[in-house]
């Protein structure tokens, strides 16, 4: 359905969960896909896992909160494959636990991997990406939109990767570069998933009040960014776009207090 052929999209985040699906999908539609994480061995599984998929796929290890080693990243990006045309940036941390059990450094990790990081990645690609046709798709989360407990942290660095999003299409729109957010809901077989419903009633209890009443799939997510990056939504830029079967319509203020009871049992 969607032509990426010789077009070249980096992956911030990109070798496991969503953001690997995310990898997966601008692969299969022809793209030639860069990926990039802290981990050198997940990089290489990622990479392997693509070029078996019969893509032309590379990758590294970065930090994302590491500005000067996003910009090697990014270098060593376009001397593989050229000038970016989709930008992913998905690299995230996530914990839950409530405001007053989170010191500085904990909530400094979380901000400067999703914010700063988001930041990093943008800003580095800028030089590679500057022109018009080119886009940015920031994957950011419910609690951008939504207030939940035991993610005071999340939800203060994706509301800043959001309203990033809207700023820096502000200032990008000019030269043809489209910035958008999308807002994964609850996804299966996910790292996030495995952290914020560690039990299978947790998991039912957001099944649930998704009231599309399933878990969503990597494929749901990678399924708008196709569509996102492509010319045929040339139009479409600062748009924050929930891909989550409508949770964020129905999601409660206290979803994650039966997950941190939990978690303080299981410590007990
Ligand atoms: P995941 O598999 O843990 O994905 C996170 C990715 O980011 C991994 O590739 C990880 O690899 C990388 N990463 C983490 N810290 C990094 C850093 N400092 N520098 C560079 N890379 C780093 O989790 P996921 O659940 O699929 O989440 C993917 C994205 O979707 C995140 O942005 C998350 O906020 C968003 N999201 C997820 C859900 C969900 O249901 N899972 C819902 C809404 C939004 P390394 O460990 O190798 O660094
Ligand atoms: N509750 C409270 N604080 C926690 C915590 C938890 N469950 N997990 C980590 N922290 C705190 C640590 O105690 C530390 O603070 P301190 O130095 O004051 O003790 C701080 O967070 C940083 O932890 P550290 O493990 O050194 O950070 P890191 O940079 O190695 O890892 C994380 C970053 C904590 C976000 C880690 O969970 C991670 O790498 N996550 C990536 C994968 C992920 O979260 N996927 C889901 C995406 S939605």
């Amino acid at each position: 359905m969607f032509d990426y052929s010789g077009r070249s999209v980096f992956v911030a985040g990109g070798t496991s969960g969503i953001n690997l699906g995310v990898a997966q999908a601008f692969a299969a539609a022809g793209a030639n896909v860069f990926v990039i994480s802290r981990s050198p061995e997940k990089v290489a599984a990622a990479v392997e896992q693509l070029q078996a998929s019969g893509a032309k796929a590379a990758g590294m290890s970065a930090d994302v909160r590491d500005a000067e080693a996003l910009k090697v990243a990014i270098s060593t990006a376009h001397g593989t494959f050229g000038d970016i045309d989709v930008l992913v940036s998905g690299a995230a941390g996530n914990f839950p636990a409530r405001a007053n059990d989170i010191s500085s450094n904990g909530f400094r990790a979380v901000l400067e991997i999703d914010l700063l990081g988001t930041h990093h990645v943008m800003t580095a690609a800028w030089p590679v990406l500057r022109r018009p046709g080119a886009s940015v798709i920031n994957i950011s989360a419910p609690q951008a939109m939504v207030a939940m407990t035991g993610q005071a942290h999340v939800c203060a660095a994706k509301a800043g990767v959001d309203m990033m999003t809207r700023t820096l299409a502000l200032e990008w729109g000019p030269e043809g570069v489209r910035v958008n957010s999308v807002i994964p809901g609850p996804i299966d077989g996910t790292e996030g998933m495995r952290r914020l419903a560690p039990t299978p009633q947790a998991l039912d209890a957001i099944r649930h009040s998704v009231p599309l009443k399933r878990i969503g799939t990597p494929a749901n997510v990678a399924n708008l960014c196709l569509f996102l990056g492509s010319d045929f939504a040339s139009y479409v830029s600062g748009a924050v776009v929930p891909v989550d079967g409508g949770w964020v319509l129905n999601m409660q203020g206290t979803v994650l207090d039966p997950v941190l009871d939990h978690i303080a049992a299981s410590r007990r």
